[in-house]
């Protein structure tokens, strides 16, 4: 029996900006797995629902909600925890396909964003794919990242003229800014990474763009530095989570014609 699954760029926080295609991938579906990444998630998992209320009418498919499994995050070596975790999360959806897709099925994971960026959705498939225990047939539908969706309230191209752009992780940001890089997107930061750069860079920050509750700062990271921090901290209080990422721009650059 061969299961089949569609992977779901649904778009990053806005019901409108789930597409086309994703509107007639979704109408295909018969089985939506719905991970529960603890309270803090539960707005996620409750958009996820009003996308398929909203885009899905009058069909019958089913809801699979499942736990997604706890990642120790106190372990020194950052990897090798990530490591253990996905074999866990993999297990975990290994079991969900086996047991919940028949033959007449198609089940499906909606992906925050666009499933390519950051997000382990694709890897774990492949993984289990390329274990051979069951036929596993899957397809990826883009989405409009939270990137592309803070470019545009910004009203900002990402790269400057002819240049390239980094797409990277508070983490790694907190390591030190590249002096190769003009335009760096930052994303994951849990511990204001941004405070540790150089001031003179500037910095188009959003939290949950996109949704009711977005906010945009914007302007010479020096200037704006605490205003942010003040407000994520505010935003995660009265959230108790919050989804933020933002672009850093070097003030000067070879800026070639496009
Ligand atoms: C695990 S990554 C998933 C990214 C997602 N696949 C995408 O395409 O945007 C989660 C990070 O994306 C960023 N993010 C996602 N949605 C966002 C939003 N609506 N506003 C601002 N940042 C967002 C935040 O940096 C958050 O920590």
């Amino acid at each position: 029996m061969k299961r089949k699954v569609i992977v779901i760029g649904i778009g990053a926080g806005n019901p409108d900006y789930v597409t086309v295609q994703a509107i007639d991938a979704l109408n295909r579906v018969t089985v939506f797995f719905i991970p529960d990444k603890g309270t803090e998630k539960a707005n996620l998992a409750r958009l996820r629902r009003q996308i398929c209320e909203r885009f899905i009418p009058g069909r019958d498919y089913r809801m699979v909600d499942f736990t997604t499994p706890h990642r120790e995050k106190s372990s020194p070596d950052y990897a090798k925890d990530i490591e253990a975790w996905r074999d866990r999360v993999e297990d975990v959806y290994q079991r969900l396909l086996m047991e919940e897709l028949g033959d007449d099925d198609c089940g499906a994971f909606l992906v925050w964003g666009d499933p390519s960026l950051y997000d382990g959705t694709l890897r774990i498939l492949e993984k289990i794919r390329s274990k051979g225990i069951f036929e596993l047939q899957y397809e990826v539908v883009p989405g409009i990242s939270s990137v592309q969706a803070l470019a545009a309230r910004h009203k900002v191209a990402l790269n400057r003229i002819g240049e390239s752009i980094m797409i990277t992780t508070g983490r790694k940001l907190a390591e030190g800014f590249p002096n190769n890089v003009d335009s760096m997107v930052v994303m994951l930061d849990a511990g204001n990474a941004f405070k540790t750069v150089d001031g003179d860079l500037d910095i188009h920050w959003g939290a949950y763009v996109g949704t009711d509750e977005e906010i945009l700062v914007s302007g010479k990271l020096r200037d704006v530095c605490e205003e942010i921090e003040r407000l994520r901290e505010a935003a995660r209080q009265q959230h108790g989570w919050i989804m933020d990422s933002y672009l850093l721009t070097a003030p000067r650059g070879n800026e070639d014609e496009e």
